[in-house]
């Protein structure tokens, strides 16, 4: 037997797609739909993660959603052949208890293999194909992708990372004082210990089960790696400002470029 670095090559990659949680942030729309099926330029939100990941690879994927409008997603997506998915399963999340609570709905589903995490409000002007090729590459633990933002104000919204070198010394999530311009985009590269760390996790005082408390796990460890990443990315759901701003570069400029 050899030894190899990396993902042995019948291990696979699966997507776990987030499009749970409650929207608040851009009520009243969110109270007759859920946020991810809200129309970015042409189509609804959901479907650019999917593309994403499917253009990367990924093409055995969980979609995890809540609330009252989950049934909507089945009529949109079906068995997922239309949009490039192989097969296509659901999870249903009873209340908005956070990310990584979300995540550790899948458990089952990723069994032994790895998985990507995308959270379905997060829009990328370029493919994440190359990072999905690092992280096959990786002996274990997890891979972030992060941002270069220039706005205090926007940064203090999001999760920020201290990096040093090739090391991340730390995330802080929408921290005060942010301690760089590195924000942590909402795609997350996981070995399956992942769900034994979700189990350990204590609610954060916004009653929540934090991925950054899962990525920090990994950081403390030295078993993370990240990427920086070019072009354009925005969260959708931030707020109504960031939400049209999606639209207007959808629109203007295209996303998943490869
Ligand atoms: O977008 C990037 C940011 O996403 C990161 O910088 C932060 O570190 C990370 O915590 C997260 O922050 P948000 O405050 O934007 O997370 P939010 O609560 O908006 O949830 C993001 C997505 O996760 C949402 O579109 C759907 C999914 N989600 C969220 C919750 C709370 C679920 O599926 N279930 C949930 O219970």
């Amino acid at each position: 037997m050899t030894a190899h670095a990396g993902l042995p090559p019948e291990t696979q990659v699966k997507g776990v797609v987030l499009a749970g949680g409650t929207g608040t942030r851009l009520h009243p729309l969110t109270l007759i739909t859920n946020k991810h099926l809200l129309p970015i330029y042409d189509r609804p939100m959901v479907t650019y993660a999917i593309e994403s990941l499917v253009q990367a690879g990924v093409t055995e994927m969980m979609l995890v959603t809540g609330g009252t409008h989950a049934g909507e997603f089945l009529r949109l997506l079906g068995n997922g052949h239309d949009w490039g998915i192989e097969r296509l399963f659901y999870a249903y999340q009873a209340r908005a208890g956070g990310i990584a609570e979300a995540l550790g709905l899948a458990e089952r589903f990723v069994g032994d293999d790895r998985v990507v995490v995308y959270l379905a409000d997060n829009i990328f002007e370029r493919g994440i194909a190359p990072s999905v090729a690092r992280f096959r590459d990786q002996d274990n633990g997890a891979r972030i992708l992060l941002v270069e933002l220039e706005e205090q104000e926007h940064l203090r919204h999001l999760g920020v990372a201290e990096v040093e070198q090739d090391k991340v010394r730390g995330i802080v999530e929408k921290p005060a004082q942010p301690p760089s311009h590195l924000a942590v985009t909402g795609v997350y590269f996981y070995e399956p210990s992942v769900f034994e760390v979700v189990k350990k996790l204590v609610p954060s005082g916004r009653g929540e089960l934090e991925i950054t408390d899962v990525n920090n796990y990994y950081i403390e460890r030295s078993e993370m790696e990240y990427d920086v990443l070019s072009g354009y990315w925005g969260d959708a759901g931030e707020s109504i400002e960031a939400y049209y701003e999606v639209n207007d570069f959808v629109r203007h400029h295209g996303v998943n470029r490869l």
